[in-house]
């Protein structure tokens, strides 16, 4: 297994470029799945979890490849096994988002049940409670669920909402299944995220007839039939997000290209209030950072809400603080791996149930320390660049799932990051 080897403290100063959304790419592959033919996703990022999806597409019979400019080539005509093995999806629970598509194609799908994983339980109640009210036959069998709608999905009035809230990948499941349903289908308490965004973006230009994308109630007017397409997946804002943390944790100077701050408002929001400046720029923005950080309170929500998924990179800012911040985490109240692992580097932050209390330090000490998860690996790199010495990052497959070359992008505006081999 790979380790960071992370030379601190730094200060970043240049220009970074963000890749092509993990979140927005995987279930716009599985979209494909909808329809039979040749699609090429345009920006798809380089990353294990991407790689595992194509794995998926090709054990049920798709044909998925590179094209000379690195576009996605996804031949989803010979499917003819609508079946999501336990091995390869307990790797990637995203891999749920073929459900909606394979049942609304197929009328038949056999997909595990993702189970659980560090940052908590990853149920999927939801979304099976949408595509039941599509018609779907649904039972759970050792393990995976069996879903079956012989005479195919009929439109609804559906309510998704849990009990926190939205659920991304429920609505793009259920969205998705409804393109091809018989009739309309309303989605209540639908999820607000860009990458659902995007994804409707796709299924409309396949010839869906989805409206009210990127509000909480979505209509999708069923069709016949979709057609394949060339589509271009959007920047990831949760990267962006980690740059942004990153040029403030440095107290640096990033120019971050390829980032639509209008899907990072929150973020905005509480990085200014911590003391970061951040202007637009281009096609992103200049952030920059003098110090003299002050604490914050934040709570992660669903879109618009500030994202769970740069819940853990700002604490590893809340850490450099000059006061105390109190995190709450209202998506996944589980998701605290990271606060044992920054506490190793002299942080003070204390768990309360879902809130974690972060008493500022002056400042961290290296050390060694364990990737958890995707987001806390990456929380765990950008305390190293601010540490003092070298800090030890173990386990980093958790932050090749997520980053693309995310240790060559640092050190090409200032960081000293070396990959080595775990002894
Ligand atoms: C997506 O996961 C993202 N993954 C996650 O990013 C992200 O953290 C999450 O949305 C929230 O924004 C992808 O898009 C591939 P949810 P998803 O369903 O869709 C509960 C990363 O780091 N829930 O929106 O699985 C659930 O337990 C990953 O890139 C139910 O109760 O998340 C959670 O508390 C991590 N029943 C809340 O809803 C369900 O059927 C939100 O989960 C489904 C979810």
């Amino acid at each position: 297994m790979d380790r960071f080897r992370i030379f601190g403290p730094c200060r970043l100063e240049g220009t970074v470029n963000i890749s092509g959304s993990k979140n927005s790419a995987l279930p716009i592959i599985a979209g494909t799945i909808l329809a039979p033919g040749t699609s090429t996703i345009v920006n798809v990022p380089d990353l294990a979890d991407i790689k595992i999806m194509n794995i998926l597409m090709e054990s049920m019979g798709c044909k998925v490849g590179r094209d000379w400019n690195n576009n996605l080539q996804v031949d989803t005509a010979g499917l003819n096994n609508p079946f999501g093995d336990y091995d390869i999806v307990r790797k990637m629970r995203a891999g749920i988002c073929v459900l909606g598509p394979l049942l609304a194609r197929c009328g038949r799908a056999e997909i595990s049940m993702p189970g659980g994983c560090a940052i908590g339980d990853r149920p999927v109640d939801i979304h099976l409670r949408g595509l039941r009210e599509l018609g779907a036959k649904i039972h759970l069998r050792g393990g995976y669920i069996i879903a079956e709608a012989n005479g195919g999905l009929v439109g609804r009035n559906i309510f998704l909402g849990g009990p926190f809230g939205s659920s991304v990948l429920a609505t793009a499941n259920v969205m998705s299944a409804a393109t091809l349903a018989k009739g309309t289908t309303v989605i209540e308490s639908a999820a607000c995220e860009p990458e659902v965004s995007d994804l409707a973006g796709m299924l409309n230009k396949m010839g869906a007839k989805i409206s009210g994308i990127g509000s909480p109630q979505l209509v999708i007017e069923g069709v016949k039939e979709l057609k394949p397409v060339e589509y271009k997946v959007i920047p990831d804002r949760i990267e962006a997000g980690t740059f942004m943390v990153a040029a403030a944790i440095t107290c640096g100077k990033l120019r971050i290209s390829n980032c639509r701050l209008n899907n990072l408002m929150a973020v905005v929001d509480r990085l200014q209030n911590i003391g970061a400046t951040i202007e637009p720029s281009g096609d992103g923005c200049i952030v920059s950072c003098e110090g003299n950080l002050k604490p914050a309170d934040v709570t992660t929500l669903p879109y618009p809400g500030f994202p769970t998924d740069l819940q853990a990179q700002l604490m590893a800012l809340l850490c450099l603080a000059d006061g105390n911040s109190i995190i709450t985490e209202k998506v996944f109240p589980d998701r605290f791996m990271h606060v044992a692992e920054l506490n190793r580097m002299a942080a003070n932050i204390r768990k309360e149930g879902p809130c974690a209390i972060v008493c500022g330090v002056k400042k961290l000490i290296a050390a060694p320390v364990m990737a958890s998860d995707l987001r806390a690996s990456a929380a765990l790199v950008l305390a190293g660049l601010a540490a003092e010495g070298i800090t030890i990052v173990n386990r980093v497959y958790h932050i090749d799932r997520g980053y693309e070359h995310i240790e060559q992008k640092l050190n090409t505006v200032g960081a000293k990051i070396k990959r080595e081999k775990e002894q």
